[in-house]
């Protein structure tokens, strides 16, 4: 099983290295391109195996954590833990942040308790029951994420495998470009490696380095970027290297009303030979014309409604910096661009995840950005990342 699951992936890695991005079963991205009905139907679906989760658990130890666990005092717009009852057919209601999640009858026992951490934003699942994932406790993991797009794992003791069935609950893998270079794992091709980790030879043992990285959502410069991003601590350094995550349902709300229909009808043209670092993308070289709008990209709206609560989100993808809006002067969309990015980023909306071992974060890239802090280099941060695939972004308006 393990060979034919290898081969399929395998599969999948050839018939999507020559275009810039790896993208579950799909053939190819049509970067740009309108969409046709009749060559947009997709491929059957690669099946993940059916794997045994308990025996998987038994056979994959994971790391131990290197050092104990911190408080979390990062300072943000948001405070106050709560936790909120999620079962099926009922009206929400809080409660306090020690209680688990009340339940009426057997019937309706929930599975999983999710803690409020930000109303409507950040929600906290101490032992999610990897070992025992069935349709009840997958469908309950998608209403919690539905209703905090942050979710917090904590006491996570699982390894590869066990992230990678857990992942493929929720949506196809997705590769990115990185996957194929520094942010590489030998063992699994589902893992996109996050490290400032170095090989024998010198060169990166993982993506993403000490360093600061800015405010995006992922592969955000394709036609349907990813939906999910899960991100399990191995190795944590003592200080630095925080998460932080703008809830853009909250950037989009706080908008003046006269803003909100400016916004109507725009879309940014995400161009797509310039990486966040300011490096040419793999497979891309440089376009002559210094007009990034001209260059290759894909077009997203900035009003997005989110395929799954209905609610309507900015959409600014990353790297503002080569960043223009479909149909609109340049000057206009820069001055544009940088009130959208501050307004997105205002730290009324922002929370910051302080790692501790044993946490795994799940963010939705279509209604959250994130960025991180730096740490020290002599340091070593390992994470292991998966990736769901999303769908295109829908126009709110
Ligand atoms: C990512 C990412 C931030 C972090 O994996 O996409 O932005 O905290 N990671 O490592
Ligand atoms: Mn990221």
């Amino acid at each position: 099983m393990k060979y034919i699951y290898f081969m399929c992936v395998a599969h999948i890695v050839a018939l999507e290295v020559g275009p810039l991005f790896l993208h579950g079963c799909r053939r190819k991205v049509h970067l740009h391109a309108p969409r046709r009905p009749d060559r947009d139907r997709r491929p059957a679906p690669c099946q993940a195996p059916r794997r045994d989760a308990r025996k998987l658990a038994a056979s994959n130890r994971p790391l131990p954590p290197p050092y104990a666990g911190l408080p979390n005092t990062i300072k943000t717009g948001y405070s106050r833990p709560q936790s909120i009852d999620l079962s099926p057919g009922r009206r929400a209601r809080r409660m306090h942040s020690t209680q688990q999640i009340q339940c009426c009858s057997e019937e309706y026992a929930m599975r999983i308790a999710v803690k409020e951490v930000v109303p409507a934003f950040v929600g906290q699942i101490d032992d999610f029951p990897f070992e025992a994932m069935d349709e009840r406790v997958i469908g309950e993991l998608r209403a919690a994420w539905t209703a905090y797009p942050i979710l917090r794992f904590r006491n996570v003791a699982i390894g590869d495998r066990e992230q990678i069935a857990f992942s493929h609950a929720l949506g196809r893998p997705v590769l990115h470009p990185r996957q194929l270079q520094q942010g590489k794992n030998e063992e699994f091709p589902e893992i996109l490696v996050i490290s400032n980790k170095k090989k024998a030879d010198g060169t990166a043992a993982g993506d993403l380095g000490d360093g600061e990285v800015n405010w995006h959502t992922d592969t955000w410069f394709v036609e349907r970027p990813p939906s999910a991003a899960i991100l399990r601590a191995i190795e944590l350094p003592q200080e630095g290297g925080n998460t932080y995550f703008a809830n853009m349902y909250a950037a989009y709300a706080a908008l003046p009303a006269s803003l909100k229909s400016r916004l109507v009808g725009l879309s940014i043209h995400h161009q797509t030979v310039i990486d966040g670092r300011g490096e040419v993308r793999l497979g891309m070289t440089r376009p002559a014309s210094p007009n990034y709008a001209d260059w290759p990209g894909v077009d997203h709206p900035i009003l997005r409604r989110h395929a799954q609560s209905g609610k309507t989100g900015l959409y600014l993808g990353g790297s503002r910096k080569h960043q223009s809006i479909v149909g609109m002067a340049q000057d206009e969309a820069s001055l544009l661009l940088d009130e959208l990015w501050a307004r997105a980023t205002d730290s009324a909306h922002v929370w910051g995840q302080e790692w501790r071992p044993g946490d795994m974060m799940m963010w939705d890239n279509r209604c959250a950005l994130h960025r991180r802090d730096p740490f020290d280099p002599g340091a070593i941060r390992l994470m292991h990342r998966t990736t769901v695939e999303g769908e295109r972004p829908m126009a709110a308006w």
